[in-house]
């Protein structure tokens, strides 16, 4: 880890039998120079004596809200205050629950609720505990509030049973930790091509047609990606959107054009996102002069030819190992279609949008999404674009460290 040299790190550690993985992190967050503040539920000292965590960090591990000696100096809200980043891991079910729910019955709870800094929660718990609509709903919460969740992963738990739930990889949670301070450098060295808003099929030389693509997703993901350190190049369609500074963009018109222009970057790219609404058909022919409606009387006629695929030939011609993502807008349910798009052109991922809620419909600043792919579903809440592109980033940025 290198951003975490000089900064603050509280981990609030819960009652989970994974509480042991946490010396591990906590020795790593030392050795890379941060400072790292461990705080502890009763339950999780049960698994784990303080005195490990102490050994390890130099500092005093806390547990009791209520201190004489620390309530001096407003003790019990000081951390929260002073972190650069909480990471609350391994997580309980039980610590979801009162995280959700805003309470400050304890010292990690209290931390959370009073600390400013970004805050990373990585749950640890058996399969039907995790899988359960109350932890769910719990976890839907947290992150609707911007909290980072880290899924736990499919493997053998404790119990013996082989399922979800076993605590993130510690270097998940160190990627999480990374991109928490300071931006992320989580796609530094990395080429991401991403294809933004509609394409503009031309009738003539004024008439055409296109979607109702604003190009908001795909402008945000390009920040996003920005921001996490890529070397990002935003193909774009028409729209009426600025490019993201630091991003080298391309201002393409037809699904053809796009085609041309991603091919171009295919060789060098890492990860290719798209974003854009490319449209299905062009007209069959383009009438070099504007045609006149004197002679096209009262009824005209369109013949459409299909566009290329781009997906299928992005898939067919990129380097082994490069990412591809797909968006899937339906009006209907749009997750079982990504889910068949995902199988049919071989994606990595694809972000599944119901565009008939008027809540996430073209050119909305919101949007509710869900990620499927290899690994399941993962249904987001309705969040700012930004937000959804920032998450997949930091889908990304996990995968990538995979
Ligand atoms: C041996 C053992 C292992 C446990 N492992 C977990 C676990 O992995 N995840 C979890 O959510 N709860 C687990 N629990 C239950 C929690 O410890 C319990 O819900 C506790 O109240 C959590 O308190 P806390 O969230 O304040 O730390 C375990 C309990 C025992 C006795």
């Amino acid at each position: 880890m290198t951003r975490a040299a000089g900064r603050f790190v509280v981990l609030a550690v819960t009652g989970s039998i994974a509480v042991y993985k946490m010396v591990e992190l906590a020795r790593r967050l030392v050795q890379s120079g941060a400072t790292v503040q461990v705080v502890m539920t009763k339950s999780a000292a049960e698994f784990v004596t303080p005195l490990t965590f102490q050994a390890l960090t130099h500092r005093p591990v806390e547990i009791e809200m209520f201190s004489m000696q620390d309530e001096r100096a407003a003790g019990h809200v000081a951390m929260g205050r002073q972190a650069d980043v909480v990471v609350v891991a391994p997580a309980t079910a039980h610590v979801l629950a009162r995280l959700a729910h805003g309470f400050s019955d304890d010292l990690v709870a209290t931390t959370v609720l009073a600390t400013s800094a970004p805050v990373i929660v990585a749950p640890a718990m058996e399969t039907h505990m995790w899988q359960n609509a109350a932890t769910q709903a719990n976890v839907a919460a947290l992150r609707a509030r911007g909290v980072r969740v880290i899924d736990p992963e499919t493997g053998p738990l404790a119990s013996g049973d082989i399922g979800p739930g076993r605590l993130a990889t510690l270097e998940r949670i160190e990627a999480a930790i990374e991109d928490a301070l300071g931006g992320s450098e989580g796609l530094a060295g990395r080429s991401v091509v991403v294809t933004a808003g509609p394409t503009l099929e031309a009738i003539d030389p004024v008439r055409f047609i296109s979607n109702r693509s604003s190009g908001k997703m795909g402008y945000a993901i390009a920040a996003a990606a920005r921001d996490a350190g890529a070397d990002v190049i935003l193909i774009t369609g028409p729209t009426a959107l600025i490019p993201p500074a630091g991003v080298r963009t391309f201002a393409v018109e037809s699904a053809d054009d796009m085609k041309d222009a991603i091919l171009a970057q295919l060789p060098r790219a890492d990860v290719v996102i798209m974003a854009a609404a490319v449209a299905d058909y062009r007209p069959i022919e383009r009438a070099t002069k504007k045609m006149k409606k004197k002679d096209l009387g009262n009824e005209m006629r369109l013949r459409l030819v299909e566009n290329p695929d781009l997906l299928s030939a992005i898939v067919a011609t990129r380097r082994p190992g490069t990412i591809v993502i797909g968006f899937k807008a339906e009006t209907g349910d749009a997750t079982a279609e990504a889910g068949r798009m995902l199988r049919d052109k071989k994606l990595d991922l694809v972000v599944a949008n119901d565009v008939a809620d008027p809540r996430s419909a073209f050119g909305s600043d919101d949007d509710e999404v869900a990620f499927v792919s290899a690994d399941g579903i993962e249904r987001l809440p309705l969040l700012k674009k930004t937000e959804v592109a920032r998450r997949l980033v930091e889908k990304l940025t996990e995968r990538l460290a995979r």
